[in-house]
């Protein structure tokens, strides 16, 4: 028996309403909302009753044994390979390269297990061409054409392969719902279904789901809940370099990164990303700071340029950094520096554009808008790290020690840091020269005196 249910969902946040609204009044997103019809089946299959509680220590904590993927980049983000049973939703922008790094990848685990590839949005013949593209040596790969969910999932269960991949799940359909393809409803249905799939066969299932920046297509958001691990794959059009960036991670920490480059013959590991992002240059208005993102230390460039403002309001603009960040930063610098912002534009941006979350990069922004300001170079090879408070004192950061030694491995000469707690400064001894400050003056006298 099916019946059938009418109900409004908003495509970009999947927020469900009864009635039309114009308006998300969740997200905010205009015309965002659509009818969906669910049709909804009475769930009376049979299921398998043969599992039953058990007492906690009887559960055998014998590791997990993950796989890699190929690619040691890839493998930090997921947290240290692949997950039997697991699913991984890749998000990313059209073109971004989702499908040439999960088929690289693919044809990489084929070497050591059983993988099926699903492309549900290109022929057989198109992924080949890739293939060759990619230049790969033969493999065993077995790769199946098809967007409907249910021959998807059957043919997962007849090939039971250790790893499975979805190309793309916006692409594919319950053909039992009305809605179309890579509308919320159809996305949530499907991955629900694949989930429990790869939870009962132990399969390990890479779902490749598109990002829009209008949000015209089911955004994974709708999603991060049902699977085990997101990863944004990131890049822009300008340079070639590609980031992965893990979102949520039930086997590893969050905001790891892998980063690659992208080639004609495909997606290349960076070895030494650190000098990406960073110049050297000893000029006024550019610090270095090295923040960590996941488990990495990564020594990233801020650019800072102060203007005269000509308008009533200020601008302020980043790129890297998030704005809010910088209105605090600014304002501590006012109060705690004594110099009036207020009649200056102030531009930030991170050496390409690089997305910096951690708040020890407060002092290099800092550090960067009062050397651009003054128009005097920073000390010569300097990174700055710490968090500014809002009294203006320097506050500890997270992993100090790696970013140390991350420092004295790319040779930088001196290196400003929150009060160091017991040892630590002679563990560095003849390495790098460590200043370290408590308040915002300090660094500025430190580092901005000619
Ligand atoms: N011949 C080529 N030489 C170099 N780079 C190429 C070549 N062909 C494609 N690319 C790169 O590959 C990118 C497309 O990769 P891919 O198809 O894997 O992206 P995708 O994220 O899967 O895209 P889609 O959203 O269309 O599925 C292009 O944007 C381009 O950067
Ligand atoms: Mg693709
Ligand atoms: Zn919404």
């Amino acid at each position: 028996m099916s019946s059938k249910l009418s109900t409004f969902i908003c495509q970009n946040c999947g927020t469900e309403t009864s009635q039309y609204f114009g308006k998300c009044l969740n997200c905010n997103s205009w015309n965002s909302i659509v009818e969906e019809i669910k049709s909804e089946r009475s769930k009376h299959q049979d299921i398998k009753n043969n599992k039953k509680s058990i007492p906690f220590d009887k559960i055998s904590s014998k590791k997990i044994s993950r796989f890699s993927s190929g690619f040691r980049e890839f493998d930090r983000v997921l947290g240290g390979g692949i997950v039997p049973g697991s699913v991984v939703l890749l998000g990313g922008e059209p073109g971004i390269g989702k499908s040439t790094i999960v088929l690289q990848s693919a044809g990489k685990i084929s070497l050591n297990e059983k993988v099926l590839y699903i492309t549900a949005e290109e022929s057989l013949e198109q992924v080949k061409i890739r293939w060759e593209r990619l230049n790969q040596k033969s493999i065993d790969l077995q790769i199946f054409a098809e967007t409907n969910l249910f021959l998807i999932l059957e043919e997962i269960k007849r090939v039971n392969p250790s790893f499975a991949i979805i190309d793309s799940i916006q692409a594919i359909h319950n053909h039992e719902m009305e809605s179309s393809p890579g509308s919320v409803s159809q996305v949530r249905a499907c991955s629900s279904e694949l989930q429990i799939l790869a939870k009962d066969y132990n399969v390990s299932l890479l779902l490749i789901g598109h990002v829009t920046k209008d949000g015209s297509l089911a955004g994974p958001k709708t999603l991060e809940h049902l699977v085990d691990t997101v990863i944004n794959f990131e890049g822009d059009n300008i340079s070639s370099h590609r980031l992965l960036r893990s979102i949520k991670n039930r086997f590893g920490s969050t905001f790891e990164i892998g980063i690659f480059e992208m080639l004609e013959e495909g997606l290349r590991e960076i070895k030494n990303p650190s000098s990406i992002f960073t110049n050297k240059e000893n000029i006024s208005g550019v610090t270095t700071t090295i923040t960590n993102e996941g488990t990495r230390p990564l020594a990233v460039d801020i650019q800072a340029l102060v203007n005269k403002t000509f308008y009533s309001n200020p601008r302020r603009t980043t790129t890297g950094i998030s704005i809010n960040r910088l209105h605090q930063i600014l304002a501590v610098v006012e109060k705690h520096v004594g110099v009036k912002l207020s009649e200056f534009d102030c531009y930030i941006a991170t050496g390409g554009g690089f997305e910096i979350n951690d708040p020890s990069s407060d002092l290099g922004v800092a550090i960067s808008i009062l050397s651009s300001l003054k128009n005097i170079p920073p000390l010569a090879s300097t990174s700055f790290i710490g968090e500014l408070g809002l009294s203006g004192q320097v506050r500890k950061s997270n992993n100090l020690r790696t970013k140390i030694e991350e420092a004295v491995r790319l040779g930088i000469k001196n290196i400003v840091v929150p009060k160091l707690e017991g040892e630590l400064n002679n563990n560095f001894q003849n390495l790098i020269n460590i200043k370290e400050i408590s308040n915002i003056k300090e660094a500025v006298d430190y580092a901005l005196s000619k």
